[in-house]
């Protein structure tokens, strides 16, 4: 399901594996997976040979919830936060629903709207970046603050990115009364819900991102003194 992720375990030597997004579905036992390379655990991956093996534990995780009937839904995602919300975007457009896709980056290097599902009648894509070299100048809660002024009969708001990106995505969509989720990417560990390494600080307490996320309704998170604790 969107927004759910797979456990991958780069390579026999390292110990932890590493959580990433389903970021789509192309055919029956099949996964994308969009890697952005960080550390040991993701360039190990990347130097797999093609056609080796890797193991892989999942789905694990909750998903987004459905929008509105007929109402927009509005995916806002900063670099590889596009990874989060793939998927998403490609069931919406499947299942007919109008979409507004909000990619953003610092430069046009970090721009990964090209990964997204292309526009189409049912997706609207508005790119943005912090130095103005492509799409409009600014942070995509900019561009998502300037989009909720007049975009008709939104949904919701689907978030996926930096914690500071989610918190402000947060903050703008419950400034307009809508309903936000966002996709947590914490640090893991046993990613099932055992060694509770990754909670989150939550109105209704500490909650596990692997087992009671990754998705969350950001009305829920304790943004307040860091990220989300
Ligand atoms: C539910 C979930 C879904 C994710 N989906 C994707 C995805 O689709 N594509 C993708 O590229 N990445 C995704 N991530 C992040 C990915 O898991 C980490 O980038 C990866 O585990 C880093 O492993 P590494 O060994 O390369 O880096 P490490 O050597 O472990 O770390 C390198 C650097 O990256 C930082 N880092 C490590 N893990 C994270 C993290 N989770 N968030 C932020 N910084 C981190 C470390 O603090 C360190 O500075 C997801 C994380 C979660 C929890
Ligand atoms: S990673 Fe172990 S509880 Fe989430």
């Amino acid at each position: 399901m969107p927004g759910q992720f797979v456990h991958v375990a780069a390579s026999e030597e390292l110990t932890l594996r590493r959580p990433f997004s389903v970021a789509g579905v192309p055919r029956e036992r099949s996964l994308d997976l969009l890697v952005e390379l960080r550390g040991k655990g993701t360039r190990t991956l990347a130097e797999q040979a093609e056609g080796s093996s890797v193991s892989v534990m999942g789905p694990l995780g909750n998903w987004f919830s459905p929008p509105r009937e007929g109402a927009t839904a509005i995916l806002v995602a900063g670099g590889i936060g596009v990874a989060g919300l793939r998927y998403l975007a490609e069931e919406f457009v499947h299942d007919g629903r109008p979409v507004l896709l909000l990619v953003g980056a610092r430069t046009r290097e970090g721009l990964l709207d090209g990964l997204m599902p292309r526009p189409n009648g049912g997706i609207t894509l508005e790119l943005s970046t912090d130095d103005g070299s492509t799409g409009t100048a600014g942070t995509v809660c900019e561009l998502l603050a300037s989009h909720l002024e007049r975009v008709e009969n939104p949904a919701r708001v689907y978030a996926c990115g930096p914690p500071a990106m989610l918190k402000e995505a947060a903050a703008v969509a419950l400034r307009h009364g809508l309903p936000c989720e966002v996709l947590l990417e914490e640090i893991m560990a046993c990613g099932t819900g055992a060694c509770r390494g990754c909670v989150v600080n939550t109105k209704h307490g500490y909650k596990t991102v692997c087992s009671d996320g990754p998705v969350f309704d950001a009305a829920e998170l304790l943004f307040e003194g860091g990220p989300y604790a």
